[in-house]
Order: C-alpha cells, then sequence, then structure tokens
C-alpha cells in the first residue's frame, strides 16, 4: 500500500463517491429521545442548562412523543419529577405516580410509540441518592426489592422496555427474577452497564431536581479511569439476563463502547448525556460552532465506536434534518 500506486483521495473526489464509500451511516430508527414528565398540565417549562428541552406534563409529553413518531423517532425513554419525595423514594413505584400516567397516555394515544422507562431512585428520594441510604451509604441489598416494585409498576402501566440506571450490584439479576415471576418474561432490560461518576450528568440533575444533598455518587457510579471495570460490569450484567447494554456518558467513553462491542457483541447502547448536549449548544449559540455539523459529527461517532443504539437530547433534531434531506 504505497504512493504513487495508491492514492486514497480518488474515493474523495465528490460528494457521490464519498457516499458510496461511508462506513458509518446514522438512522432515526436508532434513537431514543429522552423525555421529562412533571405533574400539571400543559406544561412546557424549557431547562436551562439544556436549550431546547422541556420539563412536560403528560399532555404535553403525550403531544412530544407524537411529533417524534412523526419524524420517525419512535422511542422515548422517561424521567419523571415526581409530586413528592422522601427518604426511600416510595412515590417511584406508586401505581398512580407521573410515569405510571404517562406511559398510559401514550400507549393509548401512540401505540407505535416504544416507551422505555429509566428505573431508578434519586428523582424520588430527598437527598437526592439512587437507593436507601443508612449512615450516608447508598444500601444496595434493601434498594433492589424497591427497584423490583418500581420496574413492575412500570411493566404494569404498559412500558415496554425498563432501563435501571443506578448501578446497583445484582439490579438486573433481581429485575429479570421480579418481572418474570410477575408475568412479564417478554419485557427486555436495557441496563446501564457501565455508567461512570461523571460530571456531564450536571444539566440533568438541574432537569430533575435530583444533586444529591450530600456526597457524590461514587460508591455506586464507575471510576472514569476504568475500562477492565467496564467489561466486568458488562460482562455481570449480560449473565444476569440484560438484553442490550449500556456505556454512559458516550463522548468521553468511546474507547469503552469499541471495547465493549468487540468483547461482547451484544446490542450496544450509548447515552449521549446531558452536558454534552449543553456544552454543543452553549457554544453553538456563542456561534463558535456550527451546531448541526458538530452534532452529526458527534452522533457519526458513537456509532463509528460499535453503538448500535443512542439516547441522544438531538433526537428531534437529526430526525429533523434526515426528514428535509439535510443529513
Ligand atoms: C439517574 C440518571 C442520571 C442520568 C440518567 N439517569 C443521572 C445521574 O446518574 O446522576 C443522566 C442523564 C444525562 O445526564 O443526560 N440515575
Amino acid at each position: 500500500m504505497s504512493f504513487p500506486l495508491h492514492r486514497p483521495r480518488r474515493l474523495r473526489r465528490n460528494q457521490t463517491i464519498r457516499s458510496m464509500v461511508r462506513e458509518t451511516t446514522l438512522q432515526v430508527e436508532s434513537l431514543i429521545a429522552p423525555l421529562f414528565v412533571v405533574p400539571g398540565e400543559k406544561v412546557k417549562r424549557e431547562i436551562g442548562s439544556m436549550p431546547g428541552q422541556y420539563q412536560l406534563s403528560v399532555d404535553t409529553a403525550v403531544a412530544k412523543a407524537s411529533q417524534l413518531c412523526e419524524l420517525g423517532v419512535k422511542s422515548v425513554i422517561l424521567f419523571a419529577i415526581p409530586e413528592s419525595k422522601d427518604e426511600v423514594g416510595s412515590s417511584a413505584w406508586n401505581p398512580k405516580g407521573i410515569i405510571p400516567q404517562a406511559i398510559k397516555a401514550m400507549k393509548r394515544d401512540l401505540p407505535e410509540l416504544q416507551v422505555i422507562t429509566d428505573l431508578c431512585f434519586c428523582e424520588y428520594t430527598s437527598h437526592g441518592h439512587c437507593g436507601v441510604m443508612k449512615d450516608g451509604v447508598l444500601q444496595n441489598d434493601e434498594t433492589l426489592g424497591n427497584l423490583v416494585r418500581q420496574a413492575l409498576v412500570h411493566a404494569d402501566a404498559g412500558a415496554d422496555m425498563i432501563a435501571p440506571s443506578g448501578m446497583l450490584d445484582g439490579m438486573v439479576r433481581s429485575l429479570r427474577h421480579g418481572l418474570d415471576e410477575g408475568g412479564f418474561k417478554d419485557l427486555p432490560i436495557m441496563s446501564y452497564a457501565a455508567k461512570f461518576a461523571s460530571a456531564f450528568y450536571g444539566p440533568f440533575r438541574e432537569a430533575v431536581q435530583s444533586a444529591p444533598e450530600y456526597g457524590d455518587r461514587k460508591s455506586y457510579q464507575m471510576d472514569p479511569g476504568n475500562l477492565e471495570e467496564a467489561m466486568r460490569e458488562v460482562a455481570l450484567d449480560i449473565e444476569e439476563g440484560a438484553d442490550i447494554i449500556m456505556v454512559k456518558p458516550a463522548l468521553s467513553f468511546l474507547d469503552v463502547v469499541r471495547e465493549v462491542k468487540s468483547r461482547f457483541n451484544m446490542p450496544t447502547a450509548v447515552y449521549n448525556v446531558s452536558g454534552e448536549y449543553a456544552m454543543i449548544k452553549a457554544a453553538a449559540q456563542k456561534g463558535w460552532i456550527d451546531e448541526q455539523r458538530v452534532m452529526l459529527e458527534v452522533l457519526t461517532s458513537m456509532k463509528r465506536a460499535g453503538a448500535d443504539i443512542i439516547i441522544t437530547y438531538f433526537a428531534e433534531a437529526f430526525a429533523d434534518l434526515r426528514q428535509k434531506g439535510l443529513a
């Protein structure tokens, strides 16, 4: 392979040939749009650090999901800002809670929509940690039972998939058992298998008011320096029955995504998180970068790294460009 026999520029001469040899393509079918659901009616409150993203009440969330469906984005993942919080996060398993209401409304009005729910307690606990706390420490096994209760409530309401995000040991195993016993053998689990303790979650925590009141999440979320530990986490979740495994955040962990895809060859998801979105929005607002091109480059990088599925706040923007033939 040497010059002048080989001239790689021959395949870059015009757009037609470049498109022909492109290795990575994005599809709207691979995208999942996150939605933040709040109590009330006709609420559409923009999140300060996430321009273009909103806290939505059930009615406006259904309208947003309907728009997404029309654009070809047929999957959403739901997060809640509940009416009340307590020490253990018990509103997370209230069958009349905000998420079950949203699931029912969406499944009723939009049968083709796939409704995925995030399973965790940080939005529901008064202290903002992801489960039951004792002496400042997250109690793993005590939290697992509550997680199953939350999952069964979502499943009963009609959720199409659940996505546990708390990084508890044994969470997938407990959920698989609980769902199977509850009659939901066919409900898939997308596990946040390698979730790192990241500063990129900042805007999300503003969106759902879930910043921990004390301490941090480092005793359950992973150290960003660890690749091999991520592989062990993923291996455990696959053994425990996860159908889809996720790496989160995405951008600063693309090496982890590649390694997960190469080693396990499982359906692999990434979460293009709030801070990654906010950085692009902020720089674009200042006129420092071209928002559309950066968005496309970033989403493509995730796909190229091995992600089959991308959870992204850019889902609507991408689908819109695609529909207009601009992406
Ligand atoms: C809940 C959860 C978080 C995110 C998704 N699920 C926050 C956290 O762990 O603090 C972050 C998503 C984002 O930043 O976009 N555990």
